[in-house]
């Protein structure tokens, strides 16, 4: 039974109640068909060390998806899209649009984002009624990060309405499977997106901000060093959606996640009392439900994972979910330990990608999840939380609860 639920194991026609946990699959993976091949060709990771493995060797393994994306979407909207992003570009493409998103997104500009987040995550919470059910997700965990990434934008305060949804749209498009529909949300959302990018890049090019905090300014007036070259209009824009989305849903699947398992696991939630551990508490969130399951890369050349040859050119899934509970890197992985030392997961994958907005991601998760658990030390979650149904972005679409 273990070794028939890898063997047959398909991202494109996945089995009953994996949605709602997957881990019982990455497991029969780990132990049975580590190097798991799919009908397509491609390739599944779910070991710790094969996974880290790929994202340490850029030589071996590309981000650049022109190829595998063109059967998927055509030439639309979504493709330039997600084939015109940093984080699906290898250098030199990639080198120079990180190098500016990281300067805006540094230690010190962190911090200097930190006393907003904290004034935002307290007015939300004075907003939530004391008594009565609200949904987790909505009234608190999605209108965090949407600010967040609002003001990295500077986009104004009235016209942030649409990001979400439009950053949800492009991004279900990543998903193992995309039906018609999707598809076609997705390319209107990007439509819409671009079309609203050029109208705030024009008001910025004439009024800029100052580059050192403001990304969009940084992105608009900065030239290659070699070229002399700005970015071009089609890269502008489109790692400008890329932040607003990479920042967006999983950062609210963090607080989310973080929410829902200190409700399943009283025991870790009481470690937290008095505003211990916060900091150790994200990171086994991180951990044990990775906002962001799935990585890819394609081979450039024949490689051999653990012992079984794969040509080049074949598309690698990454199992970043199944890495995080190896037993070969952590001590009972299946146990959610607030306190776990040491925890190097690959929530934000690592090498020449590694999440450039994870410091961002981790404040926000502390500042979130301390300031909520002073407030309402005592919410319970009520039912069962609805989870999203994607395999990729793992989180909930609504989390019905109590507070008082
Ligand atoms: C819990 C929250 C987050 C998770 C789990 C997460 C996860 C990831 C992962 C796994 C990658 C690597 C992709 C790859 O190598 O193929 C990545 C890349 C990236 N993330 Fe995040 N991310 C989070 C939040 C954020 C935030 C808040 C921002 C920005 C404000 C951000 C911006 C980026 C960018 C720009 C990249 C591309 C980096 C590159 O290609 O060099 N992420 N993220």
């Amino acid at each position: 039974m273990h070794a028939d639920t890898a063997t047959s194991f398909e991202l494109v026609d996945l089995p009953g109640g994996f949605y709602d946990d997957p881990y019982p699959t990455y497991r029969a993976l780990r132990e049975t068909d580590p190097v798991h091949r799919f009908a397509d060709g491609s390739v599944f990771l779910s070991r710790y060390a094969d996974v880290l493995a790929v994202y340490k060797d850029v030589r071996r393994f590309s981000s650049d998806k022109t190829r595998e994306f063109w059967p998927k979407f055509g030439d639309t909207p979504l493709y330039q899209h997600h084939t015109t992003s940093l984080v699906f570009n290898d250098p030199p493409r990639h080198t120079r649009v990180r190098r500016l998103l990281l300067g805006a997104l540094s230690p010190k500009a962190i911090e200097m984002m930190q006393p907003a987040l904290l004034s935002w995550v307290d007015t939300l919470l004075e907003r939530l009624p004391g008594q009565g059910e609200i949904d987790l997700i909505e009234h608190f965990a999605a209108a965090i990060p949407i600010e967040v990434i609002g003001n990295l934008l500077a986009v104004p305060e009235d016209e942030r309405a649409p990001l979400r949804q439009w950053s949800l749209a492009i991004l279900s498009a990543l998903e193992p499977t995309l039906d018609a529909k999707s598809q076609a949300l997705g390319n209107a959302a990007v439509v819409e997106f671009c079309a609203y990018l050029q109208t705030l890049i024009a008001r910025r090019r004439a009024h800029p901000r100052d580059a050192k905090s403001d990304v969009l300014t940084r992105l608009i007036f900065d030239v290659d060093e070699a070229t002399g070259e700005p970015l071009s209009e089609a890269e502008l824009l489109h790692n400008c959606i890329f932040l607003l989305n990479a920042g967006h849903e999983t950062t609210t699947n963090l607080i989310g996640n973080a929410l829902v398992a200190l409700d399943a696991w009283q025991d870790q939630r009481e470690k937290l009392e008095g505003g211990q551990h916060i900091a150790s508490a994200i990171e086994e969130v991180l951990r044990f439900e990775s906002s962001n399951q799935l990585g890819n890369r394609m081979t450039r050349e024949e490689v051999d994972i653990g012992g079984i040859a794969i040509a080049a050119g074949t598309p690698i899934h990454l199992g970043i979910g199944a890495a995080n509970r190896d037993p070969a890197q952590f001590a009972d992985p299946e146990r959610f330990d607030v306190l776990r030392e040491p925890n190097r997961h690959l929530a934000f994958g690592s090498g020449i990608h590694q999440c450039a907005g994870m410091n961002l991601a981790r404040l926000e998760g502390r500042v979130a999840l301390e300031r909520f658990l002073q407030r309402f030390p005592n919410y319970r979650v009520l039912g069962t939380p609805a989870r999203n149904r994607r395999a990729r972005f793992r989180g909930f679409a609504h989390v019905a609860a109590r507070l008082d």
